[in-house]
């Protein structure tokens, strides 16, 4: 049920309010040479502007719904000028949530919890994105609001978790603290294609114009491309051929039912960061291999099976753009430059210099949601503010 009265929301080409208002799109366009502000398309899609949210877990769900934090989180950054907002991690079966606090995308009600937010991330000239993933050995963990910010601690059944219920490719835990791996069988892993498929069908009932796969960060599709992780003799272990097998299933699959018209992202881990894991130059076959199957957009991420070899790269500006632009070049498929980036210049060099096709910024956003529109002003742009918030727009 919409949960709130079906109002006209106006826009910035509502004309006189009520004419077009709560129309399909506000008009934020920008009319100078900023790369940043100028708009992409994929498929039919259009991204008003090169800047997204990147997804933010934000552990404020009971039984995987989405409810007014998300609503507000995630309408803050369409109404201040983002083209394009990824919902966080969303677990496509109960077990595939990371924490007992994710969402989740695995009935109707809950693609119909999900509506109301797409239709107002919609109403801003936004796109709105889901991120859909499985935790695989990194579920049922408890939410860092709980355990004083540490990540990996056991979320048991007294805490609402699924310890006995969470799976990998191989019987290798995570850490020390997390649940014992319950090891797929070829049948599970078609199981968990077939979750997949379903949340799609679900993200577009729930009106979602993008669906970005998580195959990063350690979770389930990444744990089955890193060799640390993954320790399989059938063929889904072993050579990179065999590794790749089940994620770039996963994206044949959510491509054939997720309409032609609607761009597919994957984020991937490019490199493990350490000896013996993914390098980024396997990356470069993977992401040939997920272009080859229907994928538009590479999201260029890094690390989450292991600790870096060098944990001081995270703390790099921009650590991740290398990979985006070797993905770029190598793979021959748009990409997006996610990790510290936090200045409009900064965004603006990697598109200019042809790295990235957009970039994506998560903590940055916390930081400060006016991002896109104090960017504008720096780098020159001329974009419209939403029409309620025009008597702050600063006079120059
Ligand atoms: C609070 C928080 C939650 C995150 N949750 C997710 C998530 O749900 N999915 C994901 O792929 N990455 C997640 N990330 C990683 C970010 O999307 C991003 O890749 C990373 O923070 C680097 O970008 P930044 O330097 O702009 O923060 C999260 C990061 C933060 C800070």
């Amino acid at each position: 049920m919409h949960p709130f009265p079906k109002t006209k929301i106006p826009t910035y080409n509502s004309g006189r309010l009520g004419a077009n208002a709560g129309g399909p799109k506000t008009t934020l366009d920008a009319h100078s040479k900023a790369l940043l502000f100028s708009p992409l398309t994929l498929r039919s899609i259009t991204f008003k502007n090169r800047i997204g949210v990147s997804p933010m877990c934000q552990y404020s769900s009971t039984d995987g719904f989405p409810n007014a934090f998300h609503f507000s989180h995630i309408s803050q950054f369409a109404i201040r000028g983002a083209g394009l907002v990824i919902v966080e991690a969303t677990g496509v079966t109960p077990n595939g949530r990371i924490t007992p606090n994710c969402l989740g995308l695995y009935s109707q009600s809950h693609a119909d919890a999900f509506k109301p937010i797409v239709d107002f991330v919609k109403s801003q000239g936004c796109v709105a994105a889901i991120q859909l993933g499985h935790a695989g050995r990194k579920a049922s963990t408890l939410s860092p609001f709980f355990t004083d910010n540490q990540y990996n601690a056991l979320a048991t059944e007294a805490d609402g978790g699924w310890p006995n219920n969470v799976v990998g490719p191989s019987p290798i835990k995570q850490a020390e603290t997390t649940a014992d791996v319950i090891e797929l069988t070829g049948d599970d892993i078609q199981s968990y294609v077939d979750a997949f498929v379903n949340a799609a069908k679900l993200a577009d009932n729930a009106g979602f114009d993008v669906i970005e796969i998580h195959g990063a960060h350690g979770y389930l599709l990444h744990s089955f491309l890193s060799p640390f992780s993954n320790q399989r003799k059938d063929e889904y272990g072993g050579s990179l051929e065999n590794r790749m097998r089940f994620p770039v299933a996963v994206a044949k699959a959510v491509r054939q039912v997720w309409p032609d018209d609607k761009p597919l992202f994957f984020r991937l881990s490019v490199s493990d960061w350490a000896k013996g894991g993914l390098t980024s130059e396997e990356s470069v076959l993977v992401c040939r291999a997920l272009k080859e199957v229907g994928v538009d957009l590479i999201d260029c991420s890094s690390g989450g099976v292991v600790a870096p070899e060098d944990p001081s790269k995270f703390f790099e500006p921009g650590y991740n753009v290398a990979f985006a632009e070797q993905i770029r070049v190598e793979s021959g498929v748009a990409t997006a430059a996610v990790g510290n980036i936090t200045e409009a210049q900064q965004a603006e060099d990697i598109l200019k210099e042809g790295k990235a096709d957009l970039v994506l910024l998560a903590r940055e956003f916390l930081r400060n949601p006016q991002w896109v529109l104090e960017s504008a002003q720096k780098l020159g742009a001329e974009v419209e503010w939403p029409i309620q918030y025009r008597r702050g727009k600063p006079r120059i």
